[in-house]
Order: structure tokens, then C-alpha cells, then sequence
């Protein structure tokens, strides 16, 4: 069966993280054919570095990762070192990056990607604010009808939001790019805070790892405790969805997950509630289902499938 060619956009984060190693430990079925990085959980300069370092430790400094938009099409940027640390992967020490960015900026590649790849053959994941995304698409809608899917962590539906009570934190950071995704009319997948809770991952599965021996699955253990330190004093357990990380599991095992096709509006002007999902779940306004939202997430099959991703790195 022919790869499937992704780019992945994301901001690390240590889910980002998790994402990103999950979908290099899948060469047969994933092409990885670059990461482009955006301002979000930490500042860009912050999110290249650490995407060269994954890849790196991942043994593919031969994906290049090109550098996006440092802060929101609006908005100024609000990070999250709250969460995930200073660094933004908190929690383990990576190798220097052997290479710097490439230098064309990540918006120009991923609009000359998409024009210069056949039509429906590139899925665009994003992991963070999608302002990379929406800027290319403000700038070149011709790569629309082109994507063959857009699949994005962000939102939520039943749980309203984590940033705020309305709103996810990577849509609340950039709502306008993300309502250029979501009215664009390409096929928009969401993995909203409701498919993650669903995904939960365990301390245990987390020590588990260590069997791999293996500097990726060290790292990774490194970072998932620091990720998990964070939210004692609210969640009720000791598990934590590793959000970013159901991007690439939806697109290696799509069964998994339970969905429904709904209508998606973003909410972009209200202070209360910028940034939330507004999603049509009962199809009352009649407007068009423009959003595959996904739902339940069979969990042991995501971290089976993650598990064996993993093993396969240096
Ligand atoms: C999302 O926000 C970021 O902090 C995570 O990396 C993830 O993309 C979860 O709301
Ligand atoms: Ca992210």
C-alpha cells in the first residue's frame, strides 16, 4: 500500500513529541515529508530547536523542518510553559540538532508542497495553533481542493474547553487560522479534548518504555513525567491524555476512533468564549457537515499501535 504523505505542523510540547516519534516510527505507512513549527506552547525559536532535536533522536535528520509563523494571524501569542516547561519538552535531554532549519519559510514550502504533490495527496496535521496552515491558505487557496485531508488536535465539543471553560488552547491561541480551516471547505478531521480524554495514558504505560532500552524511549519516559507533573491539583487521576499523540494515531489506526460528520463554526469574537468549537452535534441549524469530530478512542489499540512505533527508533 502506498505511504501516506503528511506534513506535520505542530509546536512541541511534549505531546507534540509523542505525536511526532509515533508517526517516524511508522515509515511503511506515514512519509513524513517535513515539519514545519509554530509559535504555541513555547515561542518559535523554541519549537524549531525542539523539532530538530526530535528528529534527530528519532535517527531522521533527514526530515526537514522549516520554521512558521511566530505568533497568531490577530492575536498576540500566549504560551504554555505552565504545562510543559521552559523548554517546551521538559523532562529529558536531547542531542544537539546536526542541521539548522531549512531556510524557506514553513508557509511558502507548505503551499509549494501541496501545489508541486498530485491533488488529494497531501494530509496536513496539525498539533498546535494553525496559523501556519490558515496563513497558506489566505495566500494560496488553490492548495485547498488540493489536500486529500486536514487532521488537527484542537477543540472540543461536550467538555467546552481547557484554556478556558469554552475553549482548547490551541484554538483559543490562533481561532481566526483555525476558522480558515474550518470554512475552507477541505476535509477537516478534529481531535478534540473529548477523542483525547478518551486516550488516557497511564504511569504504567509509560514505564513500560523502559523495556525498549533505547535513548527515543528514554526521552520520551523524561518527558512524560514531567507532562504528567502537571494538573494533580485538578484531574482526579494520575493518567493524562497525550492529546497530539491521537493526530497520527487516527491516521494509522482510523478504526479506533468513533466519529460523526457535524457542521463546526468558530467562535472568534466573543471574549467569554473565543476560541471554542461550536459543534453541531444534533445537526439542529442544518448548516453543512464540513468537520469529521471524532469521538471515543479504543485505547488499548492507540497505545498498542504507539508502543510498536516506538520500539522501532534508535
Ligand atoms: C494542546 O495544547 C497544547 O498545550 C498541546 O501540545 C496540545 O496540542 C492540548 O490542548
Ligand atoms: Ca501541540
Amino acid at each position: 500500500m502506498a505511504r501516506r504523505k503528511i506534513i506535520i505542523d505542530t509546536d512541541p510540547g511534549q505531546d507534540d513529541a509523542f505525536a511526532l516519534l509515533f508517526a517516524l516510527g511508522a515509515p511503511e505507512e506515514l512519509e513524513v515529508l517535513g515539519v514545519t513549527t509554530v509559535g504555541g506552547n513555547v515561542p518559535l525559536a523554541r519549537t524549531t530547536t525542539n523539532a530538530l532535536q526530535l528528529t534527530e533522536l528519532a535517527g531522521r535528520a533527514d526530515v526537514p523542518v522549516f520554521a512558521g509563523c511566530p505568533r497568531p494571524m490577530l492575536k498576540r501569542l500566549q504560551t504554555a510553559e505552565y504545562v510543559h516547561g521552559e523548554s517546551g519538552i521538559d523532562g529529558c535531554v536531547l542531542p544537539q540538532p546536526s542541521r539548522p532549519a531549512a531556510g524557506e519559510h514553513a508557509v511558502n514550502w507548505m503551499i509549494r508542497t501541496i501545489m508541486e504533490a498530485p491533488e488529494g495527496e497531501i494530509t496536513v496535521c496539525t498539533l498546535g495553533p494553525m496559523t501556519n496552515l490558515g496563513m497558506a491558505m489566505v495566500m494560496e487557496p488553490k492548495i485547498i481542493p488540493r489536500l486529500r485531508e486536514v487532521v488537527l488536535m484542537g477543540g472540543g465539543y461536550f467538555q467546552g474547553g481547557n484554556a478556558t471553560p469554552a475553549a482548547e488552547f490551541t484554538i483559543r491561541v490562533d481561532p481566526h487560522a483555525a476558522r480558515e480551516a474550518f470554512e475552507s471547505r477541505a476535509l477537516v478531521t478534529m481531535a478534540s479534548i473529548d477523542c483525547t480524554w478518551t486516550a488516557m495514558m497511564t504511569p504504567e504505560w509509560v514505564q513500560s518504555l523502559r523495556a525498549l532500552k533505547s535513548a527515543s524511549a528514554e526521552a520520551l519516559i523524561g518527558m512524560a513525567e514531567f507532562y504528567m507533573s502537571y494538573g494533580s491539583h485538578k484531574f482526579e487521576t494520575a493518567d493524562r491524555p497525550i492529546h497530539d499523540a491521537c493526530v497520527p494515531g487516527y491516521l494509522l489506526v482510523p478504526e479506533a476512533f468513533s466519529y460523526r460528520q457535524c457542521n463546526v463554526v468558530l467562535e472568534t469574537r466573543s471574549p467569554e468564549t473565543e476560541g471554542m468549537t461550536v459543534v453541531d452535534w444534533w445537526h439542529s441549524t442544518g448548516r453543512p457537515k464540513n468537520c469529521k469530530v471524532l469521538g471515543k478512542v479504543d485505547a488499548p489499540r492507540f497505545f498498542d499501535r504507539m508502543y510498536r512505533a516506538f520500539a522501532t527508533l534508535p
